[in-house]
């Protein structure tokens, strides 16, 4: 068997339980890699309306037994299969409620995938049509520096007085700690609400894997940039993450600096253009970006969003959009009546969301017609316990 290692998209506290994928244990034992084998080859001699063809008849066989959930990111070849398409958020609460279909086939990233393997009713199997499809921003927070980290603002003396708060965008097993640590999960399009319960139980929070995500919702919620400190999780144990006793003492929210790359490109100059351009253009990017972006746009939020607001503006109305660029461009398709473009002229695709290639798609739905389980992303049971009090929490908070 021939498999390929994705060290980019390692995400700890995950079997892969399918009969064509290798794991690898890391340090952690309860930590695993993912690995994606080479399809048949015959799949990649496709042409785009064969591969079509095929996933059809693939899903008509299958009919109710399998369900596609697309998130918003994915290439128009894939999304066009969707059943249900959606930001995190409501792609995670249609698999909590919806417990009926066996197979989800979820178009999206590790963490998308996880997060339904939890919610989802035990007899359910959620399938990664690729395995190397992760998530850089969640690959930022490794679970074992998040553990040092922790350890070290205990030995401080300020891990009492912490509430942990984890972005959907993150491994199964951060969740977990985060779930047995008494705090939650958010989204991109609950963050200022889950923040805010953060707040009423303690004073601090501890804010995992995106800096500018927790920023801006911070400031949304009037906390001094003062009181957001950084913690660089890069830095030997002992550095108190490159910040001082005074400063952790002071902070409201520790951010972890993580970041995304396709976002992080979004500037306050190219939404000044933009309204150069076109000043009556409405500006919205997802929370995301940093804060000067966030600031200088008129609107911020999830990818639904981002799609509501452009589906809802009037005719004629010129939006431009921070955000990844097949959503951009659906949209544009999508509302001809419209200008819609993204902020940033050189493209900002997302390469793992991309790598779910219809040949995947076309892949794992033909092996579950042949009664063969691939790509099954399985949460461990010690592991979901945990991540699941993290994810109920926030879908408890109104
Ligand atoms: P949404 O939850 O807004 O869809 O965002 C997910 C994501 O990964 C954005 O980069
Ligand atoms: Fe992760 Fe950024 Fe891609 Fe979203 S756009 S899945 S945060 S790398």
């Amino acid at each position: 068997m021939v498999t390929t290692p994705i060290d980019s998209t390692r995400a700890a506290g995950i079997a892969c339980e399918s009969d064509t994928i290798a794991t690898v244990p890391l340090a952690d034992e309860r930590s695993f890699a993912y690995w994606q084998q080479d399809i048949p080859a015959a799949y990649w001699q496709l042409s785009a309306d064969e591969l079509t063809a095929r996933i059809g008849a693939a899903r008509r066989t299958l009919g109710t037994r399998a369900i596609v959930l697309g998130h918003h990111y994915q290439r128009e070849d894939v999304i066009a299969f969707a059943d249900e398409r959606g930001d995190s958020f409501k792609l995670a609460r249609w698999a909590a409620d919806h417990p009926q279909s066996e197979y989800i086939v979820f178009c999206g990233v590790h963490f998308m995938a996880e997060a339904a393997d939890i919610l989802s009713a035990p007899k359910q199997k959620v399938i990664l049509p690729n395995m190397a499809a992760g998530c850089s921003m969640s690959d930022m927070a490794d679970p074992d520096d998040v553990y040092n980290a922790w350890t070290e603002l205990d030995e401080l003396g300020l891990a009492d007085d912490i509430v942990p708060i984890t972005y959907i965008n993150s491994a199964a097993a951060l969740k977990a700690f985060v779930g047995a640590h008494g705090g939650a999960v958010c989204t991109s399009s609950n963050a200022r609400s889950v923040l805010a319960w953060a707040f009423t139980r303690k004073k601090r929070v501890f804010f995992f894997p995106d800096q500018h995500l927790g920023r801006n919702t911070g400031a949304a919620l009037g906390v001094p940039l003062d009181e957001m400190v950084l913690w660089g999780w890069a830095r030997p144990y002992g550095s108190m993450g490159g910040q001082t006793l005074e400063a952790l003492a002071r902070s409201r929210i520790l951010l972890w600096a993580g970041h995304c790359s396709v976002h992080q490109r979004f500037t306050p100059g190219q939404v000044a253009d933009a309204r150069r351009r076109y000043p009556d253009a409405i500006v919205v990017v997802h929370p995301e970006c940093r804060l000067e972006t966030v600031q200088a746009a008129d609107l911020s939020g999830s990818t639904e969003f981002i799609a509501r607001t452009v589906a809802e503006a009037p005719a004629g109305a010129t939006i431009a959009v921070g955000t990844e660029i097949n959503l951009v461009s659906r949209l544009a398709k999508e509302h001809p009546d419209k200008r819609v473009f993204c902020l940033d002229p050189v493209v900002c695709p997302c390469s793992t969301m991309y790598r779910v290639h219809p040949a995947y798609l076309a892949w794992t739905l033909e092996s579950l017609v042949e009664g063969r389980v691939v790509n099954r992303i399985s949460v461990p049971e010690d592991v979901a316990r945990d991540a699941r009090l993290a994810l109920d929490r926030m879908l408890a908070i109104p």
